[in-house]
C-alpha cells in the first residue's frame, strides 16, 4: 500500500455484552482508538470507524444464569448502557452496532458458508467436555482448569487470561464445570475446524518476516511466539443454544464460536453504516488501498492476528489489517480490574460523581496509557494530573488569554505591529506542532503526543510569563498588542490540536475564540502554515472555564467507594462452613437448651483448653467442663449469662463428669464467643426454642 491511503478503517474491539464498560476499556481500546479516528478526520481522511456489542459467547449465558433472566435480556441491557457511555465519553463511532443484528446473522452466516463452500473447514467428530449434570457441552468459559502453558489453576477453555495463551478446552489440566462444578466427561460430537496449521507459513511470512519493524513489541511478540509454539486446527462451532446458527445441514443445536461471528461483526457494522449513509462498504474492507486497523486490548492479540486474518485469507477476497496497536491493561490502585470484584471506576458512575469531566478521564487515561507495559490507574495521580497539569497550564494559559484580550481590546484580536525574535520563534515553534503532534499519533504513541499537545500550552504559559503583557500594558501599548496577537495564535492553535484528545474542552474552546465565526474553517493545516489564523480584528467570545481543580474530599470518597468493594470481596470469599443436613422438628425438640448463669470458673489442672465450671442453669447448679481455657481466663467469665445445652448426655473428661455443654461460636479471628442473645433480666432456666 501507499503511503498515504486512500481510506481508513477503523474497528475497536466489540465490547462483551455482560456489564457496564470501566476506565480499562477506555484506556486500553476506545481513547486511542478515538484519538486516531477524530485525528484522521481532520486531516480530511476517509475514515469508518466502527465497533458494536459482541452479544453472543458464553460471558453473557453465564450472566443471564446467574441473573435467573434470558440472555437476551442481558443483551439488551447492557447494549443501551455501553451505547450511552461511549457516546458520553465522546467516541466518535461511524457506527455502534450489535451482533444481535440481522445484517449481522446474516453476514457471519455467509461468511461461514462461503468457507464451506469452498472446502476450508475440516468437519470431524471428537471427544468435547461434557456436564451430564447440567445436560451441557463445556466450551470456552464454561469450564475451567489449569492452563497446560502456565500452570494457572482458573484458566478458561479457551483463553488463560494470566499468559494469554489460546487454547483447546480439552487441553486444560483438572477440568471443572463452571455451571455445577462437575468434574467433565467426553462425549463425540461433530464440529468444523478452521485448520490454522496450514495457513502457518503464510502468518510467518506476513507477520513474523513482514511487520517486525512496524507492529508494537508487545504485539509482534506474541505472535511469535503462537508462530513458533505450532498452530493447530480450531473448532469454530459450538454446542451450544446461545449464537448464530450454523447454517449448515446436520448442525442443528450448534452455533458458530463467538469469535468467530464476533470480528465479523467489524464487516457487518461497516455495512450497516454504509446502508445508512449511502456508501459502498466494499471498499473499506477489499480495497488494497485501505488501510485497516484493529484497536484492542492484549488479551484479544491472538483473535485478531492470528485466527480473524486466516478467517479473511481464506476467504479470499478481504485485506488485511495493516496494524494491530494493541495495548496492555490497566490496573486500579494496584489491583487487576474486576468487574466481578467490582473493582472498577465504571464509566456511568465516574460521570455522576465528575459531572461534564470526560475530557479530565480522556486526559489521564492517555497520559498513563498502558501502551508498552501494564499501567496502574489511581485516584491521586488523577487529582495531581487535573490539578497540576490541566488546571494549571491548559487552563490557566487560555484564562489569561481571553481574560486579557476582554480587559484590553473588548474581545477583538489585536494589530501585531513588529514581531521581536521571541515572537518570531515562538510563532516557529507553534508551526511545527501540527507535525510533531501527527508523527507521534501515526506511530501510535497517543501519551507521547498528548504530551506535546501539553507542550503547546506550556510555551503560551513561558511566553506569557515572559513577555508579561499585564506589566507592558502601562508602559508600551504596541508591543502588549502583539504579545496579545501571538498568545492569541497559540491558543486558537491549541483549540484546534487538542480535537483528537480533548474533544469536549476543544469544542469550548473553539466557541470562546469564536472560531465559527471566522470566514476560513481553521484546520491542523492551517496551524502549521498560516502565521495569522486567528485574524486582527475578529472577535472573540465570552470565557468559560475549562477545568476546575479537584478536591480531596472528591478523591477521598472515590477511595472509600473502592474500600467498601474490597470489603463485599472479603466478606464474600470467607468460607463458611457447608450447612449440615436436614433436621425434622422432633430432632430439634429434644435438645433441651437454657439461661445459664457461670458462677465459678477453674483451670483444669495440666489440659490447655479445658476449664471446669460451675453453672446455674435454673434446674440446678452442675459442674460443665468446657473447652474454651485458650480464649478466656477463669476470672473474667464468673458471672457470665450463658446458653446452656442441659440433656446432653453426660460425660467424663479428665475424671470430671461434665453434665451439658455451653453454646459457643467463633469471631473471625478465631477467638471463642459465648452465645447469650440479649439474656439481661432473663432467669436461669429459661428456655430456648
Ligand atoms: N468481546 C471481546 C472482548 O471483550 C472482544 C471481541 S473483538 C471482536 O474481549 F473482534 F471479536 F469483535
Ligand atoms: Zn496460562
Amino acid at each position: 500500500m501507499s503511503q498515504d491511503p486512500k481510506r481508513y478503517t477503523i474497528t475497536a474491539a466489540l465490547p462483551y455484552t455482560n456489564g457496564p464498560v470501566h476506565i480499562g476499556h477506555l484506556a486500553g481500546v476506545y481513547v486511542p482508538a478515538d484519538i486516531y479516528a477524530r485525528f484522521q478526520r481532520l486531516q480530511e481522511k476517509d475514515v469508518a470507524f466502527v465497533c458494536g456489542s459482541d452479544e453472543h459467547g458464553v460471558p453473557i449465558t453465564l450472566k443471564a444464569k446467574k441473573e435467573g433472566i434470558t440472555p437476551k435480556q442481558v443483551v439488551d441491557k447492557y447494549h443501551e448502557i455501553i451505547k450511552q457511555s461511549f457516546s458520553d465519553f465522546g467516541i466518535t463511532f461511524d457506527n455502534y452496532s450489535r451482533t444481535s443484528a440481522k445484517v449481522h446473522h446474516d453476514t457471519a452466516s455467509e461468511f461461514f458458508t462461503k468457507l464451506y463452500n469452498d472446502g476450508k473447514f475440516i468437519e470431524e467428530v471428537t471427544e468435547q467436555l461434557y456436564d451430564a449434570e447440567a445436560n451441557q457441552f463445556l466450551a470456552d468459559r464454561f469450564v475451567v482448569g489449569t492452563c497446560p502453558k502456565c500452570g494457572n489453576e482458573e484458566s478458561y477453555g479457551d483463553q488463560c487470561e494470566n499468559c494469554g495463551t489460546s487454547h483447546n478446552a480439552t487441553d486444560l489440566i483438572n477440568p471443572k464445570s463452571a455451571i455445577t462444578g462437575a468434574v467433565p466427561s467426553l462425549k463425540k460430537t461433530k464440529h468444523w475446524f478452521l485448520p490454522l496449521d496450514l495457513y502457518e507459513p503464510w502468518l510467518k511470512e506476513w507477520i513474523v518476516d513482514g511487520h517486525k519493524k512496524d507492529w508494537k513489541a508487545n504485539v509482534y511478540g506474541q505472535c511469535k511466539s503462537w508462530i513458533d509454539d505450532g498452530l493447530r486446527p480450531r473448532a469454530v462451532t459450538r454446542d451450544l443454544d446461545w449464537g448464530i446458527p450454523v447454517p449448515v445441514d446436520g448442525a442443528d443445536g450448534k452455533v458458530l464460536y463467538v469469535w468467530f461471528d464476533a470480528p465479523i461483526g467489524y464487516i457487518s457494522a461497516t455495512k450497516e453504516w454504509a446502508e445508512q449513509t449511502g456508501k459502498d462498504w466494499e471498499p473499506y474492507w477489499k480495497d488494497e488501498e485501505s488501510k485497516l486497523l484493529h484497536f484492542i486490548g492484549k488479551d484479544n492479540i491472538v483473535f485478531h492476528c492470528i485466527i480473524f486474518p486466516s478467517m479473511l485469507k481464506a476467504e479470499g477476497n478481504y485485506i488485511l489489517p495493516t496494524n494491530v496497536p494493541a495495548n496492555e491493561f490497566l490496573n486500579l490502585e494496584g489491583n487487576k480490574i474486576s468487574t466481578s470484584k467490582n473493582w472498577a471506576v465504571w464509566l456511568h458512575e465516574y460521570l455522576e460523581d465528575f459531572p461534564n469531566q470526560q475530557d479530565v478521564l480522556r486526559y489521564v487515561l492517555t497520559a498513563n496509557a498502558p501502551e508498552t507495559k501494564d499501567n496502574d490507574f489511581t485516584w491521586s495521580d488523577f487529582q495531581a494530573r487535573n490539578n497540576n497539569e490541566l488546571v494549571a497550564i491548559f487552563g490557566n494559559f487560555i484564562n489569561r488569554v481571553i481574560v486579557l484580550t476582554h480587559k484590553y481590546y473588548d474581545g477583538a484580536v489585536p494589530e501585531a505591529s513588529s514581531f521581536s525574535e521571541v515572537d518570531t520563534a515562538t510563532l516557529n515553534e507553534l508551526k511545527a506542532y501540527p507535525d510533531v503532534i501527527a508523527s507521534s499519533i501515526e506511530r501510535y504513541r497517543f501519551r507521547e503526543a498528548q504530551t506535546e499537545l501539553m507542550n503547546v500550552a506550556r510555551l503560551g504559559n513561558k511566553y506569557l510569563a515572559d513577555e508579561e503583557p499585564w506589566k507592558t500594558i502601562k508602559t508600551d501599548e504596541e508591543r502588549t498588542k502583539t504579545v496579545m496577537y501571538v498568545a492569541l495564535q497559540i491558543a486558537s492553535a491549541l483549540a484546534v490540536l487538542s480535537e483528537p484528545f480533548l474533544p469536549f474542552t476543544s469544542e469550548k474552546l473553539k466557541k470562546m475564540l469564536g472560531h465559527s465565526e471566522l470566514t476560513e474553517t481553521l484546520s491542523w493545516k492551517t496551524v502549521s502554515e498560516k502565521e495569522n489564523f486567528l485574524p486582527t480584528g475578529h472577535t472573540i467570545g465570552k470565557g468559560e472555564l475549562l477545568f476546575s481543580k479537584i478536591e480531596d474530599e472528591q478523591i477521598q470518597s472515590q477511595l472509600d467507594k473502592l474500600q467498601a468493594s474490597k470489603k463485599m470481596n472479603e466478606a464474600a470469599n470467607k468460607t463458611v462452613t457447608p450447612q449440615k443436613e436436614t433436621c425434622t422438628f422432633d430432632d430439634f425438640t429434644k435438645l433441651d437448651m437454657r439461661v445459664g448463669t457461670i458462677i465459678e470458673a477453674k483451670k483444669m489442672p495440666k489440659a490447655k483448653k479445658l476449664l471446669v465450671l460451675k453453672v446455674d442453669t435454673g434446674i440446678d447448679i452442675r459442674t460443665i467442663v468446657s473447652g474454651i481455657a485458650e480464649s478466656f481466663t477463669a476470672e473474667e467469665i464468673i458471672g457470665k449469662k450463658v446458653t446452656v445445652l442441659v440433656n446432653l448426655a453426660p460425660r467424663a473428661l479428665r475424671g470430671v463428669d461434665s453434665e451439658g455443654m455451653i453454646l459457643m461460636t467463633e469471631d473471625a479471628d478465631g477467638k471463642l464467643v459465648f452465645v447469650n442473645p440479649d439474656t439481661d433480666g432473663i432467669d436461669n432456666g429459661a428456655t430456648i426454642n
